[in-house]
């Protein structure tokens, strides 16, 4: 007797549901395709587990093959009106190997190759980017945005002035097909110089750190994974891989300075823990790990063989140099390095992000994935990307300069309302996460200051979790802009207006 488990749940197979019928086809294919040799017919029985997956057990009898085709019906729900179609299976043994329970032991990473994974299905995400449907809301409304997560950015004509002559005549003559999937080889060796010895081929380029991130947590994460995600985080971090897989959440500790338990992370992990993902500096605390630490979580992460999924879109701009964390690639064989053009370097608009690694399988998987995303990025964008980090240092030593003065126009600016805020100076990045004391509450507060003062801020509730309760008396400021100065005054302003609720 033999059994396979299929994830026929909802979250895995997001807008589609089975023709009645379709699943047990699909099981009869799966079992046929490993029948012994002499074996002519498959008896299955199907029966759903308690967690809701269909589980097929089947047992081989000596009678004539009954013919099952390949394509199976399907109706599918994401229109209003349903409509049928087909859906072409993979190998089946491909899938029947991928869908069956992995033994892992503690301490030793499974023994799964990534090529023998089915492809992952995207889909929607389990819930709404609330960071972005607050956005898409505010952000035009707001004459004042005091919440911005990047640093200042540049002009089309400031940036190519950084470039060589040569650049700015290339562009203008800059051919507009296809690119290398990968990224331009030009492009992917200046994001290999930020790191230490890691090769243009360990560097793979997307359509902003965004892309990056659906791409690194499908390629790794399975219904039979478990992902550890450290809190607070970007949303996708976390509403990503909760549609993939088990997920748990360990908060840093606004009490100690935001650091971050490595023996709590120790207690969660399982013996199905795929990856650990963080984000230092981190968004929105300005939180960078203490190095004791984070070398004790690389040490901790080898010893279980855990993925480290680290967000270092902020790396690079940090308070002082000497708080800068290493990039996870450089210090682990299992590090993913994910970085970008859009925070430190205030770029956004060229969405070029990148995954730095040294583990080939996995880079090929991704791109793989890719192929299916934005297939490579705009040309234009990347020989951009080229020139912007080629000038490099000039542009983050800018950056730098204006995050460390706003720093200082936000201390004064706290200083004075020590009643009303408490303010956690930032290690690194350009966003901070100060506490209203307020008796209105911090969401009443913001939702005042946007509607009747035009000055945005994030409130706490855009970084809850599922997982882990993060305050919930706390907004996000930025401080990368070089408008910083006009908009505490439209924001002290506005305090003078507001009756203050101690
Ligand atoms: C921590 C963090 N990671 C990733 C991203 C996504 O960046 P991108 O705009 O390059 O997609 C953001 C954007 O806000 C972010 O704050």
């Amino acid at each position: 007797m033999t059994a396979a488990i299929l994830d026929l749940r909802p979250a895995a197979l997001p807008g589609i549901v089975p023709r009645k019928g379709a699943a047990s086809d699909l099981l009869r294919l799966l079992a046929l395709d490993q029948r012994p040799a002499g074996r002519r017919r498959l008896v299955c029985h199907w029966r759903r587990e308690a967690d809701g997956r269909l589980a097929c057990v089947w047992k081989p009898e000596i009678e004539p093959p009954r013919r099952i085709g390949t394509r199976l019906n399907w109706a599918s729900t994401d229109k209003p009106r349903r409509r049928r179609c087909n859906l072409s299976l993979p190998s089946a043994k491909g899938r029947a190997g991928a869908a069956l329970p992995e033994q892992s032991g503690r301490g030793k990473m499974p023994k799964r190759r990534f090529a023998s994974r089915p492809m992952p299905r995207p889909g929607p995400p389990p819930r709404d980017f609330a960071l972005e449907v607050y956005f898409s809301r505010w952000q035009h409304a707001a004459r004042h945005h005091l919440t911005a997560s990047d640093s200042e950015t540049l002009t089309l004509a400031e940036l190519l002035a950084l470039g060589h002559p040569e650049d700015r005549a290339a562009f203008a003559h800059l051919a507009l097909g296809y690119g290398d999937p990968r990224g331009a080889e030009r492009l992917r060796r200046a994001i290999a110089a930020l790191y230490g010895e890691t090769g243009a081929e360990q560097v793979l380029c997307f359509s902003g750190a965004q892309e990056a991130i659906h791409t690194a947590m499908h390629a790794l994460l399975g219904p039979d994974d478990h992902a550890l995600i450290i809190l607070p985080n970007y949303q996708s971090t976390e509403t990503i891989p909760a549609g993939l897989c088990a997920v748990s959440g360990i908060a840093l500790d606004p009490a100690r300075a935001w650091t971050l338990d490595i023996d709590a992370v120790a207690r969660a992990l399982r013996a199905n823990t795929r990856l650990v993902a963080i984000n230092f500096p981190n968004n929105p605390t300005g939180k960078i790990l203490e190095r004791d630490r984070f070398d004790a979580l690389v040490a901790l992460c080898r010893r279980r063989g855990v993925w480290l999924f680290s967000d270092e879109v902020y790396r690079l701009i940090e308070r002082d140099a000497a708080l800068r964390l290493p990039a996870a690639v450089d210090v682990y064989e299992r590090g993913i390095s994910l970085g970008g053009l859009s925070k430190s370097f205030g770029l956004p608009g060229l969405r070029i992000g990148w995954i730095a690694c040294r583990d080939g399988a996995l880079l090929r998987r991704m791109e793989r994935i890719k192929h299916y995303l934005s297939i490579c990025n705009a040309a234009p964008c990347e020989m951009l990307a080229a020139i912007a980090l080629e000038a490099g240092e000039r542009i983050l030593a800018r950056n730098r300069r204006i995050a460390s003065e706003n720093i200082a126009l936000l201390r004064d600016f706290f200083d004075g309302h020590g009643e009303l805020f408490h303010w956690y100076m930032p290690d690194g990045g350009v966003v901070g996460f100060p506490r209203y004391a307020g008796a209105d509450g911090v969401e009443s507060f913001c939702a005042r200051l946007i509607e009747r003062h035009g000055v945005l801020l994030l409130p706490a509730s855009l970084y809850r979790s599922e997982l882990a309760p993060i305050p919930a008396d706390r907004f996000r400021i930025g401080f990368g802009r070089s408008d910083l100065a006009a908009a505490l005054d439209a924001f002290r302003a506005a305090l003078s207006e507001i009756p203050l609720c101690l």
